[in-house]
């Protein structure tokens, strides 16, 4: 393997110690983003006179080159990416390429690469969560007549628009979308310039590095810049609420779609069937949603584990924290992508819906309130419509089959008129607070929603 470095060192590498040494497997990701912080580099030595005009366009041109030559690169033969670019980068223009590392190390380049690739995933993050968050508004909108039976418990509770359950859903991943932002921010700082740990021997110009890459900041010591891994944390605990979410989601969908509920039917263009049993319409592709969460927790509880106890400042474990952060990138686009298409492809059964509002108690609390409406304590209201539920279970009634005498024996107060006239769509519209499922709370939800989309876009 080609080193970096050598000097001090009197043996040969042992060769399974290399290889266990060696992160150029999975750190060669970071190559665009390791000639981008050189090219920044090199511009900034020159700046401070430690290399000529001609020599920076030259290191310049060669660092250019070698990312056309990416495809060509025998990546085993390197220790890390780092040690890939400026080796490489010698063969392409000869002993200039030694001076590239002038002024900086691998632990201030290491942060400065995956804060540069992370800022950019976290663009391509941005946009899927923001075509989701489209997909489900536009859902909310084609379903606000739709209604469907909400639960606490998993027990039938009260009527809400199916609009109002896409739009629950909505805000979780608008909130995921802003927790994104807010992250984007605090990567927002340079590492490059921190050299080692204690800064850099040569005046780089820091605050202008930081313009040529695309930071807004620069981070403000040295030691804490090439100790910290919090943006990773940042990053991790943002996948791990956003898969938490999807997962609910998927859950609400695979429950709502068993034969049992069959509120929801899934296109059979996203199920699955079973090699054994011919009967079988399975919603993997939720359940593969649902199952894929734990990696994003297990990523952030590895990072966390691997930074706890690290002394000042870098220290080689850190080299850990790739694996775990590519591999929820990888994953948390993959989920974000398929819930959106998948969401695009699901139905609500209207007549099953209907149905099972109708043979349910779910307009109890809105008798309890017109008892109350009539000056009737809400816990005796409570009370004398809960007895008469027990009287319809029993009696095997709906609520709409009692006469008169039933109702007024267990109070004058009940409203034979009032109890026949109450449908879904009278049920939600009874709901007055913000934020709740009535119609016009729910065009509320959906103007807001479409305005967040419309600065995003
Ligand atoms: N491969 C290392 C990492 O991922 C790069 C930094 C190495 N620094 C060092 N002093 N060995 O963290």
């Amino acid at each position: 393997m080609k080193k970096v470095w050598g000097g001090r060192i009197k043996k040969a590498f042992d060769k399974d110690a290399e290889k266990f040494n060696a992160s150029i497997d999975f750190d060669k990701r970071l190559f665009k983003y390791d000639i981008l912080a050189g090219i920044a580099h090199t511009k900034a030595l020159f700046k401070t006179k430690i290399i000529t005009d001609e020599e920076k366009n030259k290191i310049i041109k060669g660092l250019k080159l070698l990312l056309k030559k990416e495809n060509g690169i025998d990546w085993k033969k390197y220790e890390d990416v780092h040690s890939t670019v400026e080796i490489e980068l010698t063969k392409l223009i000869g002993v200039l390429g030694k001076k590239l590392h002038t002024g900086r190390s691998r632990n201030d380049l290491i942060a400065t690469d995956e804060k540069l690739y992370l800022k950019d995933e976290v663009k391509n993050i941005k946009k899927l969560l923001l075509k989701l968050l489209k997909t489900i508004l536009e859902l909310a909108k084609n379903n606000k007549k739709i209604y469907m039976p909400g639960y606490t418990h998993m027990q039938q509770a009260q009527i809400i628009s199916v609009a109002h359950w896409f739009l629950c859903y909505f805000q979780k991943f608008k909130r995921d979308y802003e927790l994104l932002k807010f992250i984007d921010q605090r990567i927002d700082f340079l590492p490059l310039g921190a050299g080692a740990l204690a800064g850099s021997g040569f005046l780089l110009d820091r605050k202008y590095i930081a313009k040529e890459l695309g930071f807004k900041n620069i981070t403000e010591n040295s030691m804490d810049t090439v100790s910290d891994r919090d943006f990773i944390i940042d990053f991790l605990n943002f996948t791990v609420i956003t898969a938490n979410h999807l997962s609910r989601f998927a859950e609400d969908v695979i429950i709502l779609n068993s034969n049992e509920f069959s509120y929801i039917e899934i296109d059979d263009a996203f199920a699955t069937g079973s090699s054994l049993m011919p009967n079988k319409k399975n919603p993997d592709i939720a359940e593969l949603i649902r199952g894929k969460t734990g990696l994003f927790y297990g990523n952030l509880i590895s990072i966390l584990t691997m930074l706890k106890g690290l002394p000042m400042t870098y220290n080689k474990d850190m080299q850990e924290d790739k694996k775990p952060l590519f591999s929820s990138i990888d994953e948390i686009k993959n989920i974000i992508f398929i819930t959106e298409k998948f969401l695009r492809s699901i139905k609500f059964n209207k007549e099953k819906l209907l149905f099972n509002i109708d043979k349910s108690y779910m307009y109890a609390v809105d008798i309890a309130d017109f008892l109350v409406e009539k000056g009737i304590p809400f816990r005796d209201a409570h009370f004398l419509t809960g007895k008469l539920i027990a009287y319809c279970i029993e009696k095997k009634k709906s609520l709409k089959d009692l006469d008169e005498n039933e109702l007024k024996n267990i109070s004058k107060y009940f409203d034979k008129d009032f109890i026949k006239s109450l449908k879904p769509e009278k049920s939600v519209n009874l709901k007055k607070t913000s934020g709740s499922t009535s119609e016009k709370e729910v065009n509320l939800q959906i103007n807001n929603a479409a305005r967040l989309i419309k600065n995003e876009t």
